[in-house]
């Protein structure tokens, strides 16, 4: 199946490290041009050197004003913009009454105000040009609220529920809205960079006895890669999803069956 996605301005957020860097590489195989918009502008350089068509583009994405000059550089180059993906995201695994306010403060700005700016900014545009998807990386943890993650799972759930409502706004204009929410995903060590939040404590808690009572619990008996999460984007963000709007899809191995 061609996706016809050669040619394609896309932008991915958070598309230096792991899921994100599997997305950016996969739609640069299919011959898009990929704007990486990451706060890590190191690793975000290394990922671009990786492929034609890759561009590293520095970007806080909880900063509107960052968020608009990168929507101005990808506008002012390829003077649209077909595909928004909102892959960036972070999150600490702890108990909530464990869990300080910094970090709920954080989740909630990466990954809600996170999606919230990159998704305003590029709707002008695609409003213009009557086309436009946009594929948000939520999580099962949105879905199902998950152990240990509780405001994450808020701010999961948030960009399941606005994607809706978006999507029935902006339906009228040709723009398609839908999220995919990965299992667990541990990264490769070459593929993150310091940005990751796998840089830190939450490597140490996904030990390999607990990857395997993961493994354990998804029905296919493996964990995902970047590559899996990378094809569910790919088709949605292709004309061949074209009717195809306000969706989750899981991308987890049959973990959750919502
Ligand atoms: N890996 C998993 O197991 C898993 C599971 C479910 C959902 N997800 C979701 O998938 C997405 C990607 O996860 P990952 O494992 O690739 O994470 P990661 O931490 O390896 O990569 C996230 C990238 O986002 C960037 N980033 C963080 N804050 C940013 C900001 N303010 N502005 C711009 N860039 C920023 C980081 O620099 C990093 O490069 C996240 O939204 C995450 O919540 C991941």
């Amino acid at each position: 199946m061609d996706l016809e996605l050669a040619g394609r301005s896309v932008i991915v957020t958070g598309g230096a490290s792991n899921i994100g860097r599997g997305i950016a590489l996969a739609f640069a195989d299919e011959g898009a041009r990929v704007w990486i918009a990451d706060r890590d502008a190191e690793q975000a350089r290394r990922v671009a050197e990786e492929r034609s068509g890759l561009v590293a583009q520095e970007t806080d994405v909880t900063d509107p004003q960052s968020v608009s000059r990168l929507v101005d550089a990808v506008v002012a180059d390829a003077g649209t913009i077909d595909v928004l993906v909102n892959c960036a995201g972070w999150v600490m695994d702890r108990l909530f009454l464990e869990q300080p306010r910094d970090e709920w403060q954080h989740e909630i700005d990466v990954n809600f105000w996170g999606f919230l700016n990159c998704t305003r900014a590029v709707l002008e545009s695609m409003t213009k040009r009557r086309r436009g998807r946009i594929v948000s990386i939520a999580s099962d943890a949105g879905r199902i609220g998950e152990f240990r993650e509780a405001v994450y799972s808020g701010t999961k759930a948030a960009v399941i529920a606005t994607s809706k409502a978006i999507a029935r706004e902006v339906g009228k204009h040709g723009i398609t809205l839908n999220v995919v929410c990965p299992g667990v995903v541990p990264p490769k060590r070459e593929a993150t960079g310091t940005g990751s939040m796998w840089s830190g404590e939450l490597a140490q808690m996904y030990s390999d006895e607990m990857l395997q009572k993961v493994v354990r619990a998804y029905t296919l008996r493996r964990l995902g890669t970047p590559e899996d999460i990378a094809n569910a984007v790919l088709f949605l963000a292709s004309e061949r999803a074209s009717y195809i709007t306000g969706q989750t899809l899981s991308v987890d191995g049959g973990y959750v069956m919502a």
